[in-house]
């Protein structure tokens, strides 16, 4: 039995979690509403709210968690990527924290620990993938495909090489008017929508990286051409815009992730990241799955944004493999 503490505060949420084995204790997320007004995160009020909010959210997990401090076996963090300013209050309160209790750290990878967030053994009954699988990993910053071998050796077969899928919803969202972060605000108003009412144009590129930019273009084109013809054009359209958006995004998305499941042949496959919370998405992959007899893995929602559990089971990882930090190390943003 080892309790682990984990903290993650790589952009805007500052979360702490207790972790003993695969069985999460306590998980407490303190979002950050001040940079909705803004409509996109702003660095410097990121920090100075992790900076207010880690004590007490590392405290209440304690104490939710319903141990003492001396009962930790070790103290997880993430070390990157995100803003570094909002990295740093996390790896600096971690090293503290680890030296003043004598206790070993463990630094994780912030992407590897939302594929490991399909390990958290909520029930002993929940179900996790096996190895090796295809993790679809989607976040407002990140666009990724990954070959999961196991928890220490995972292969980035595909990713973005411009926008992220969450900032090309996000950007999307904010030309439609509607508020940050716009991901789930076109969820909602798509499920009224016809997915087929515009077609988007994207540019199909070779293997399995991925390219949003052309799809943000042809939305913010189509959408001034159509507003030419009918000023009201956006106020009259509002759910068939959100779904023929989403509707462009997902059908990108699973296209790759079709075809490296047909080249690597797994049996299994994943969803990750802020996005995989998208109702669309969750059914699409579902289809997908059925399609190839596939068993298709979507985690629970309070582990799709960013929280301290998927770091607390990537550093159980760690933890299992003896594979610790020193006090030297930094936070890395990319
Ligand atoms: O992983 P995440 O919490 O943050 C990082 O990028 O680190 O992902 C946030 C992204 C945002 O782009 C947000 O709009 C998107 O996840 N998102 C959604 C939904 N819920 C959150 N996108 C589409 N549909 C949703 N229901």
């Amino acid at each position: 039995m080892a309790y682990i503490l984990a903290i993650e505060s790589s952009c805007d949420d500052t979360s702490a979690a207790v972790i003993n084995d695969f069985h999460i204790c306590s998980n407490i997320v303190a979002s950050q509403k001040v940079h909705e007004k803004y409509g996109g995160v702003v660095p410097e009020w990121a920090s100075r709210a992790h900076q207010k909010n880690i004590i007490p959210v590392v405290d209440t997990a304690i104490k939710e968690a319903g141990i003492k401090k001396s009962d930790l076996s070790a103290i997880a963090f993430t070390r990157g990527p995100g803003l570094l300013g909002s990295l740093l209050v996390g790896v600096s309160f971690a090293k503290s924290f680890a030296r003043s209790l004598d206790l070993p750290l463990i630094d994780v990878n912030h992407l590897d620990a939302h594929i490991l967030a399909h390990f958290i053994k909520d029930t002993p009954e929940t179900k996790v993938p096996s190895f090796p699988f295809i993790c679809l990993l989607v976040s407002g910053g990140n666009t990724q495909l990954v070959l999961v071998r196991s928890p220490y050796d995972m292969e980035i077969i595909g990713k973005t090489i411009d926008d992220a899928a969450g900032e090309t919803i996000d950007k999307s969202a904010k030309i439609l008017g509607l508020p940050y972060p716009g991901g789930p605000h076109i969820d909602n108003l798509a499920k009224q929508g016809n997915k087929n009412a515009l077609v988007f144009s994207h540019s199909n590129i070779p293997g399995y990286d991925y390219s949003f930019s052309g799809v943000k273009t042809s939305i913010l084109y189509t959408l001034r051409d159509k507003l030419k013809e009918n000023p009201n054009f956006l106020e009259e359209n509002i759910n068939d815009i959100c779904a023929s958006v989403q509707h462009t995004v997902v059908t990108i998305l699973l296209k790759n992730l079709e075809k490296a499941l047909k080249d690597y042949k797994v049996k299994d496959i994943a969803i990750a990241g802020g996005v995989s919370a998208n109702s669309y998405l969750r059914s699409e992959l579902i289809n997908l799955g059925g399609k190839y007899n596939l068993n298709v893995f979507i985690p629970p929602f309070q582990y799709t944004t960013d929280n301290a559990a998927m770091v607390a089971v990537a550093g159980y990882y760690k933890f299992l493999n003896n594979d610790f930090a020193n006090l030297e190390l930094t936070a890395y943003t990319r």
